[in-house]
């Protein structure tokens, strides 16, 4: 049975994560590091913990000497729109948490995942069906740190035999926990909007496609590529993934299907614009499909249907 680690178990993926993981391999097996609050009910109680901060590499080291922890799920970050405001802090927490993982890792043979993103891509990557293997210049430092992330991971797989592999998220949309200071967040608070019954402004254009995808996929996509048998993969850091791409007005129509009433306002924001239209469209996740089995179970309809039937139970 695995022993893991998540390290920031109560952000918006951890925090759904952590009960996933739980729920599959035992509540004593999955240590949930925490650092930022709040916690959700019953966090302390439902299997072990501890203070972790991802920037404190002793720390790290002695939560997976004590547990035996054998995979590192490396969830601290600051995401896009929040480290183009305070660079310097999205460079340490994306760069310092991931080394600081990868060395732990190497000294005590774990096995590590950290997302990468959308944002590994820039301005002169191909926008529509991006292929997996492509040109990254990224212009954001959340970009960078992605970048950079891929690359460091690769390099302990092969020069230290570090069992390093991850995906790029795209936007990811739940539920439970709140994303924070993302360029693709519009696509969460949309549906609280709708279901309270008040307006929606929306900080991106009209035609702003780029890649989605529902927290249960996002979720299987973590523990599916850290399952997969290793001697299929011809990539590791990081696999595209994908499971829808819309703008807002798209996503508006499928919430307005359930939902008729939504109102939706456009007032722009500079900032994240500038980053989504540095974004792909839509990636071409095929090398996932073939290399382990990939494939999402949310379209933007199961999603839309989903995600109002737990918001109205929900507020
Ligand atoms: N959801 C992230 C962001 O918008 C992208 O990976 O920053």
């Amino acid at each position: 049975m695995k022993k893991i680690l998540i390290v920031g178990s109560t952000g918006q993926i951890g925090s759904e994560l952590n009960i996933r993981l739980r729920s599959i391999y035992g509540e004593n097996n999955v240590v949930c590091g925490y650092y930022t609050p709040p916690f959700p009910p019953g966090f302390f109680e439902s299997g072990p913990t501890a203070e972790i901060n991802a920037l404190n590499v002793e720390q790290i080291a002695q939560v997976v000497k004590e547990y035996n922890i054998d995979t590192i799920y490396n969830l601290a970050a600051i995401l896009s729109a929040t480290a183009e405001k305070n660079p310097k802090l999205g460079w340490d927490v994306g760069v310092g948490s991931l080394m600081n993982c990868l060395d732990v890792a190497r000294e005590y043979k774990c096995a590590v995942f950290t997302p990468s993103s959308i944002g590994a891509f820039g301005l002169s990557t191909p926008k529509d069906k991006t292929p997996q293997d492509t040109v990254q210049r990224p212009n954001t430092v959340y970009g960078i740190t992605k970048v950079l992330g891929e690359l460091v991971s690769d390099y302990y797989a092969e020069r230290y035999g570090v069992d390093t592999r991850s995906v790029r998220y795209p936007g990811i949309i739940s539920n439970m926990t709140l994303p924070g200071g993302g360029t693709t967040d519009y696509a969460v608070e949309i549906f609280y909007k709708a279901v309270k019954g008040e307006k929606f402004i929306c900080p991106l254009k009209p035609g702003t496609f780029m890649d989605m995808m529902y927290m249960p996929d996002a979720l299987d996509a973590a523990i599916n590529i850290m399952e997969a048998d290793s001697s299929r993969l011809i990539h590791r850091n990081s696999f595209n993934v994908t499971a829808m791409s819309f703008d807002p007005e798209m996503l508006a129509a499928s919430i307005r299907n359930y939902i008729p009433e939504l109102e939706m306002e456009y007032e722009i924001d500079p900032l994240k614009q500038s980053i989504a239209d540095s974004w792909p469209n839509s990636l071409d996740d095929s090398c996932a499909r073939s290399e382990w089995g990939w494939s999402p179970g949310y379209d933007l309809d199961k999603m839309t249907q989903d995600m109002i039937r737990a918001l109205k139970q929900k507020l």
